[in-house]
């Protein structure tokens, strides 16, 4: 992204219900004794040290484009973890693990992306990626029929938010193309329970929609905000509790030693 607009405390307020799939993904690394681990897309960098810990890594990095997201990284360095800045689409060297937990769906081209990734791994090195793919729900709809709405559409000078994460299968035949064995690909409904439908707006405030608070001119996102949760409150079942569905894509691969 050209301009930082992650905010870490809006984000981890959904720190539970954003921590199953990463510990999901956890589950389908094999620890190996004094692994080097590289975590792309690493954020406030909590979970990147829950992966460090929970695999006795001898070292791991932590790569993220937001210095925001990277001031709150710094809290958990040190005893081998470390945090740098960076694009993840550029990272470099060879790794026993490369991980991922939501980052990559903010790159295009997954053909290109993934084979690239799995060229940083050593001989029985993992790669392992979790990617939200929630596209059709209408929290993600309305954000982009929103965005088709005036003043934002000439705002937004023709920029329109793309799918970029490929079928399941898609990820599966790219992995073993690129040489990597032991596969493991899913797709799971993660069934978030929130207090009511105007949590889903604060959820997605976190992320999603960062990529209008990006491009739109600093005195359209409030309205386009408020238009947005309009939108979609009038479109959300008003129930207290209120199930909030969110599919993500898990994939995993190691390359022969
Ligand atoms: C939804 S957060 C996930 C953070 C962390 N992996 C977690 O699970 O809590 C996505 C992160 O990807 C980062 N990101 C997006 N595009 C990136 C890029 N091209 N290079 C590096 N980081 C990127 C963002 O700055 C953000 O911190």
């Amino acid at each position: 992204m050209a301009s930082d607009t992650w905010d870490p405390d809006q984000y981890q307020r959904f720190r539970d219900e954003r921590s199953q799939p990463f510990l999901d993904l956890l589950a389908l690394v094999k620890p190996r004794a004094g692994m080097r681990a590289l975590d792309l897309g690493c954020g406030t960098g909590e979970l990147t040290r829950l992966a460090h810990e929970r695999l006795g890594a001898a070292e791991t990095l932590g790569i993220d484009s937001s210095e925001a997201m990277l001031r709150r990284a710094a809290q958990v360095e040190g005893g081998g973890l470390r945090f740098e800045k960076g694009d993840l689409a550029a990272a470099g060297g060879h790794w026993d693990l490369v991980l991922s937990n939501a980052a990559l769906h903010w790159l295009p081209d997954h053909a290109r992306l993934v084979p690239r990734l799995g060229g940083l791994l050593r001989p029985g090195g993992q790669l392992a990626v979790q990617v939200p793919d929630n596209h059709d729900h209408p929290s993600h709809r309305v954000a982009r029929e929103t965005g088709e709405e005036e003043p934002f559409r000439s705002a937004l000078g023709g920029w329109r938010k793309e799918r970029t994460v490929l079928a399941p299968e898609a990820y599966a035949e790219l992995l073993f193309a690129a040489g990597l064995r032991d596969l493991h690909v899913s797709l799971r409904v993660y069934a978030h329970v929130l207090a009511g439908p105007a949590e889903v707006v604060e959820w997605v405030k976190g992320t999603l929609l960062n990529d209008w608070k990006e491009r739109l001119p600093a005195a359209l996102y409030e309205p386009y905000l408020a238009r947005y949760r309009q939108r979609l409150l009038a479109e959300l079942p008003d129930t207290h509790p209120f199930l909030f569905t969110f599919r993500r894509v898990l994939f995993a691969g190691t390359r022969p030693a």
